[in-house]
């Protein structure tokens, strides 16, 4: 999602005829695009921001900006501790960049925009993309769960959608700039709803764009996985079958205190539901240790649903506090070396599941989009499967962006090796 504001957000300022700096040395404005969902990730922006007081104390001219979830959360304290930093956006603010920075060049004030709107979805706006194989395209913005650890409907707002025109008008810009990929985004993306028109309607809909190779989405909510969208997924040739189901725990005590909606017996239902309409699906999810009051019996139901799924990946996490959010305010909050263990117990099973789903592929041929250079050597090519799988093989004769038949040669760990089929 921050990729896709970044190029958003570029889009906006060269539209205004800024350009990009070949180096952070050239630059005269430094921005940071911000997330705030874990405390890792802000840690890692402070240490940043250091490095940007040190350019501005050789070069007092240069304006710093922060943007984005942390900007929204964080304000007070980075007008009081920062005051290096001179624009603080939120992000529904971004489209009034470009005046801003005018407006710090003519006066010495800082300035705080982090208003939340509950409209403001960036239509007609193009983000400025790399080449590339893949288009990010925002669908809708914000979240109405709540999620009782997760801080997102607090900095980025209440759930609105892109009208459907000017996600095919933005899409199809993309194809015709080379872009053979898209994944549709949003919080909660299969929240989308414009006019009646909902998620699945619009997937069906993108996915009768012509030149359109490959339609990926990320993240759905699984209280929002229906029958009707997986039969759509499984009878579409180019809407990828990959689907991210998060999990976050097993223990349906645990999955209540998380507001998340669905107990175990309807995540397991729903995963084989999933794993029976799509044929060779890759499933992948978000687990969360440690949330407050997780006993070891908690956890061991989120292992126990882990065992019976074997995703094909996952993102694991440990429970991080977060401001405004319900959670903080439970009193049994799990001691670190606890999460730390868990965590480690929950990675060393997902890596056994990952292997096991990988084998099953070796002796298999299955597609695969070319798409750089492997960093290993230049003699292969890196790509991925439909199933959202990376797969190195020796180059022959196929160039990138093709989508070519890959014999699965070998599974190790999380990457594949293939041969091109007849070669
Ligand atoms: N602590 C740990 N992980 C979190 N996530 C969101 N909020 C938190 C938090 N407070 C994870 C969830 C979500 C993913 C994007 O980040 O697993 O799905
Ligand atoms: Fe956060 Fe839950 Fe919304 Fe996802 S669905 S963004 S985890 S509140």
């Amino acid at each position: 999602m921050n990729v896709a504001d970044s190029e958003l957000i570029e889009g906006i300022l060269q539209k205004e005829g800024f350009l990009q700096a070949e180096s952070i040395n050239d630059a005269s404005a430094i921005f940071i695009n911000t997330c705030a969902v874990r405390d890792h990730a802000e840690a890692k922006v402070h240490s940043r921001l250091g490095n940007f007081n040190r350019i501005k104390k050789e070069k007092p001219d240069v304006i710093i900006g922060m943007l984005g979830c942390m900007a929204q959360n964080l304000k007070d304290e980075i007008l009081e501790n920062k005051p290096y930093v001179d624009i603080v956006l939120g992000p529904d603010s971004y489209r009034k960049l470009p005046n801003l920075i005018n407006n710090r060049l003519k006066d010495q004030k800082h300035i705080v925009d982090t208003k939340l709107s509950r409209f403001e979805v960036y239509d007609g706006l193009f983000p400025s993309r790399k080449e590339g194989i893949n288009a990010w395209v925002s669908i809708m913005r914000g979240c109405d769960k709540f999620c009782t650890f997760c801080i997102v409907p607090f900095t980025r707002g209440r759930e609105r959608s892109r009208s459907p025109e000017s996600i095919v008008q933005e899409i199809e810009q993309a194809i015709s700039n080379g872009f053979v990929e898209i994944t549709l985004l949003g919080q909660n993306v299969n929240s989308y709803k414009f006019n009646g028109f909902d998620f699945t309607d619009l997937l069906l809909e993108v996915s009768k764009i012509s030149g359109l190779e490959r339609l990926r989405y990320t993240s759905p909510h699984p209280s929002d996985v229906n029958e009707r969208l997986l039969q759509i997924m499984a009878d579409t040739p180019n809407i990828c079958n990959s689907i991210h189901f998060p999990l976050q725990a097993g223990s349906n005590k645990i999955l209540k205190r998380m507001n998340r909606t669905y107990t175990k017996d309807h995540f397991l239902h729903y995963a084989q539901m999933i794993r029976d309409i799509i044929p060779g699906v890759g499933i992948s999810t978000d687990i969360i240790v440690g949330f407050p009051g997780e006993t070891e019996e908690d956890f061991q139901e989120t292992l126990d649903v882990m065992d019976q799924i074997k995703f094909d990946s996952a993102f694991t996490f440990k429970y991080s506090s977060r401001p405004y959010t319900k959670a903080i305010e439970y009193d049994d909050h799990i001691n670190e070396d606890i999460k730390q263990e868990r965590l480690e117990r929950l990675i060393e099973l997902q890596k056994e599941h990952t292997l096991i789903r990988n084998q099953e592929l070796v002796g298999e041929t299955v597609k695969v989009l070319v798409e750089k250079e492997s960093k290993k050597s230049d003699k292969y090519w890196s790509g991925r499967t439909d199933s959202n799988k990376w797969v190195i093989f020796e180059k022959g004769k196929v160039n990138v962006k093709e989508i070519i038949p890959v014999r699965i040669t070998a599974a190790h760990g999380v990457t594949l090796r293939g041969q091109i089929e007849g070669n």
